[in-house]
């Protein structure tokens, strides 16, 4: 029999998966404290999670008998790998299960921010009728700019494309004939800064993306350039946003993700032209279900020793 903690909410999907398996037993326990996780974490020998949970090095030290960890969902900025690797527990995630959702996400944000959605509503809640005072920008004709052409970033070319976009991208690992077969000319960073009217984040957090858009890069972005950010919060230098979403530098901006979650303090929050949402970009019901699924059969074949799929790492 193998144990699994699953520290984090995880769809019913998923469970009703675990419940199917005979050699499976899971406790569903999302909101620990890190001393409880402590405590408790060294009779599990997989561990579910989604961003909450924070897997660091204490928590992997603890985990005697630990042997897989999976994520439900993409991002692992919550996970510390290198330690994983070394105590020879296998990090694995549930790539492509919630793309989709995410990329939804950055063109609902999109429209909204161009088309002011938030502000009109509350302005007509309000009982006030300020037609004018909404007047929006079209995506039809603007330059939009990936940075980041994975999964997630080329439904967002796909999509945006529709809308009668033109699209640049920058990604290091991605070739110029790649993007030219999706319709997407491949830049450099600085071209992309340059030229872009919209600029998307759709890459991880890593030494070299972090806080990647600084003052420096807001500089050299095109004048009234809007920013969404439905990756991940680190990878922008929120003081410096905001300094450049109130000096006018950048017109607006839509977030969904946070450096720390939830924002508490944030200098974002609050400001006029900053579109915000709660980390939502996974959240669709599909998405939730996918990852819950695929992240419940992957933990059970890894388990069984059966299979290891989308392992982030390999163990020694
Ligand atoms: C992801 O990385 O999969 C998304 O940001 C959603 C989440 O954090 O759960």
């Amino acid at each position: 029999m193998y144990h699994i903690l699953i520290s984090d909410k995880l769809g019913k999907a998923g469970l009703e998966r675990l419940d199917q398996m005979d050699d499976i037993q899971y406790d569903l326990k999302p909101g620990l404290s890190k001393a409880e996780l402590l405590e408790i974490i060294p009779s599990y020998d997989g561990l579910i999670i989604r961003s909450g949970t924070q897997v660091d090095a204490d928590v992997l030290t603890a985990a005697t008998n630990l042997k897989v960890v999976g994520r439900a969902g993409m991002g692992v900025d919550n996970i510390d790998i290198e330690a994983a690797t070394m105590r020879g527990v296998i990090v694995m995630n549930t790539p492509g299960a919630n793309s989709i959702a995410t990329a939804e996400q950055t063109m609902a944000l999109m429209l909204a921010v161009n088309r002011h959605t938030a502000p009109a509503h509350a302005s007509l809640l309000a009982g006030e009728w300020a037609r004018s005072q909404f007047v929006g920008t079209e995506l039809y004709g603007k330059t939009l700019g990936i940075i980041g052409f994975g999964r997630i970033g080329r439904l967002v070319a796909e999509r945006a494309k529709a809308f009668g976009m033109e699209i640049m991208a920058f990604d290091p690992y991605v070739s110029p004939e790649t993007g030219q077969s999706l319709g997407v000319t491949m830049v450099d960073l600085d071209s992309l800064l340059a030229q872009a009217d919209i600029i998307t984040l759709h890459t991880a957090v890593t030494p070299e993306t972090t806080r990647m858009i600084n003052a420096d890069a807001i500089a050299r972005m095109k004048e009234s350039v809007i920013l969404i950010n439905v990756a991940r919060g680190k990878l922008v230098d929120e003081a410096a946003l905001a300094e450049a979403l109130q000096n006018g530098r950048v017109r607006a901006a839509a977030i969904d993700v946070y450096s720390s979650e939830p924002p508490t303090g944030n200098p974002l929050i609050g400001l006029p032209n900053a579109l915000h949402t709660p980390h939502l970009g996974a959240s669709s019901k599909e998405a939730q279900r996918n990852v819950a699924v695929q992240i419940a059969e992957q933990m059970a074949d890894a388990l069984r020793g059966d299979d290891v799929r989308n392992a982030l790492n390999t163990p020694f």
